[in-house]
């Protein structure tokens, strides 16, 4: 595995970490995706590999540049993500901050959709995408010690980001509100929520890569 070339508190310990969209196919031109931008992850995985952790970082198509000093894997769809991931364990700790599509096309055309001379619109079918972070979270053997998810909300942050920890099963949740107003989704800065068995932890705004130092010197105390 590249990266480890640091030293400091994470040397020995693999990590990995999920991050950008995914892009879910229609057919061979056309696909379904989401904003975001991988800036957060990126930051992320850098943290981590400054702090001396061997990093695979699984990404989906993402504006943001690579980071470095880590074992990159570049992936499209939601399900390649999963498959990525287990392959890339064990680790010490898995860090999911991929926006992954929830849904995809049931059975993606393979050939361009054209438009119909009646004006009938194509109808699009939906399968549910498997969960990376719940299967993760709940592994009988072999489950990182520490899972961390993240939660993108546009309201009830802490409300939902807690629910969703419950029901997912992992360690901590790093919640954010990404409603339009607080101009969070691809902008620069990030408004932090830790959830973990320990409550609600409200972390005060700050660029993204400060909250990726953060969150890294957390992760290496909780795996120290
Ligand atoms: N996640 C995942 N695989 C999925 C969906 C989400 O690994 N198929 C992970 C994300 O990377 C994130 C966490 O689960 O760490 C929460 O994602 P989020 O979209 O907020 O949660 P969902 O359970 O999909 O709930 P909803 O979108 O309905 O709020
Ligand atoms: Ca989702």
């Amino acid at each position: 595995i590249a990266g480890a070339l640091a030293d400091g508190p994470l040397k020995g310990k693999h990590v990995v970490v999920t991050s950008g969209p995914t892009h879910e196919p229609i057919d061979p031109v056309r696909y379904i995706a989401n904003r975001s931008s991988g800036a957060q992850g990126t930051a992320i995985a850098e943290a981590l590999a400054a702090l001396g952790a061997a990093v695979t970082f699984v990404t989906g198509p993402a504006d943001a540049a690579r980071p470095r000093g880590v074992h990159v894997i570049e992936v499209e769809t939601a399900r390649q993500m999963l498959e990525a991931v287990e392959g890339a364990l064990p680790a010490d700790a898995a860090i999911f901050a991929a926006a992954v599509a929830d849904w995809r096309v049931t059975q993606a055309a393979d050939k361009k959709i054209k438009k119909d001379a009646s004006g009938v619109m194509p109808m699009l079918d939906f399968a549910e995408n498997p969960d990376i972070l719940a299967r993760v979270s709940q592994m009988k053997e072999g489950r990182p010690a520490l899972v961390v998810g993240f939660a993108a909300e546009t309201n009830d942050v802490v409300d939902n980001a807690t629910a969703k920890r419950t029901r997912k099963g992992c360690d901590w949740i790093v919640a954010n509100d990404v409603s339009p107003e607080t101009g969070i989704m691809g902008g620069s800065e990030n408004a932090i929520v830790l959830i973990s068995s320990e409550g609600a932890e409200d972390w005060p705004r700050m660029g993204k890569v400060e909250v990726a130092r953060k969150l890294a010197a957390r992760i290496a105390e909780a795996l120290a």
